[in-house]
């Protein structure tokens, strides 16, 4: 069921086995998933856990929120938390679990009803307003970002968060289109002036997936958010306990990597280890959900 008109939007967990399998669930134990989406993976975690377990969710999509809060009406062992997983060690200490949790999973960066819904402005496929804030409580839409933004500051963003090879002359047709007043509130205006720039498609992307992605990464803080999730979740962690993260794009594979490689040094406070490599998607997987082809799993886990 995937469609427009009554906004019914699914989404396929990914790496569901590989996840459970990291997460080493202890059946009364206390798991974090902290970003609940549609609540695959959190269904999976409650599914192996018995009665006495504790399992508390985030997102900052109140879409999601609402979603969970009618998928697991009746699930007494679950707490819906409708905020940014940066703040995960707060509310986890205001609950009386903070350093004792035996796991949790980040499935990082969009779900599919984000993406899927134009009204949530990430589709460059279909019309919708130019907005992709997951969290729609924030003030500032992608159009808003764009209309303030230097041609400077556009092009290192383009080419950071987005590793775009045109990111000079998308950057430089944005900033003159905002002036021209041609940028108008919707996505496919952005993708007529991105192509309009001279922006080619890469190899199978659209020529403003870079782009697209470049500008959701900044609007939504990405990836001040993850690294300060990270750590947060790290410290939330009981000793021995996991820490599972999926990640989608070079970007976020570095931060996860660089992560690892700062807190697995033996003198810190706080110190992890990793189990395993990082693994990715099973061809089979990737043709039954293309959405996954990219991902990465990385398993680590407290040890001081
Ligand atoms: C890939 S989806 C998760 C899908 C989920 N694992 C499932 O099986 O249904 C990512 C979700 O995380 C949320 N999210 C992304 N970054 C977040 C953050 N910094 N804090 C809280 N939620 C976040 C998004 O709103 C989205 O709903």
């Amino acid at each position: 069921m995937r469609f427009q008109l009554n906004k019914v939007f699914e989404h396929q967990s990914v790496l569901p086995n590989e996840c459970l399998a990291a997460l080493q669930l202890k059946p009364g134990g206390c798991y974090v998933d902290a970003t609940f989406g549609r609540g695959g993976h959190t269904a999976l975690i409650l599914g192996a856990l018995d009665d006495s377990a504790t399992v508390i969710a985030f997102d900052q999509d109140k879409e999601a929120i609402r979603y969970g809060q009618q998928r697991f009406e009746k699930e007494s062992r679950l707490s819906l938390v409708h905020d940014n997983f940066s703040q995960m060690s707060q509310y986890l200490n205001q609950h009386g679990v903070y350093g004792a949790v035996d796991g949790i999973l980040m499935d990082i960066g969009v779900s599919s009803p984000q993406l899927d819904d134009a009204e949530r402005g990430f589709s460059f496929m279909r019309d919708g307003p130019l907005d992709m804030r997951m969290d729609q409580r924030k003030a500032q839409s992608a159009f808003d970002y764009l209309s303030n933004i230097s041609e400077k500051e556009l092009h290192h963003i383009l080419e950071v968060y987005g590793e775009e090879r045109y990111a000079r002359r998308i950057a430089k047709g944005i900033v003159q289109s905002v002036k021209d007043n041609r940028l108008k509130n919707s996505t496919l205006s952005l993708v007529e002036i991105i192509e309009a720039s001279g922006a080619k498609r890469d190899k199978h992307k659209h020529a403003a997936t870079r782009t697209f992605q470049a500008i959701r990464i900044a609007v939504n803080r990405e990836v001040e958010v993850l690294e300060q999730g990270l750590y947060s979740g790290l410290q939330s962690l009981a000793i021995g306990g996991r820490l599972v993260v999926l990640s989608f794009h070079g970007l976020e594979h570095r931060i996860v990597k660089a992560f690892i490689r700062e807190y697995r040094q033996k003198d810190g406070d706080i110190v992890l280890k990793q189990i395993g490599k990082a693994q990715g998607v099973s061809w089979h997987e990737r043709k039954q959900n293309p959405r996954s082809r990219s991902a990465f799993i990385r398993v680590m886990e407290r040890v001081k």
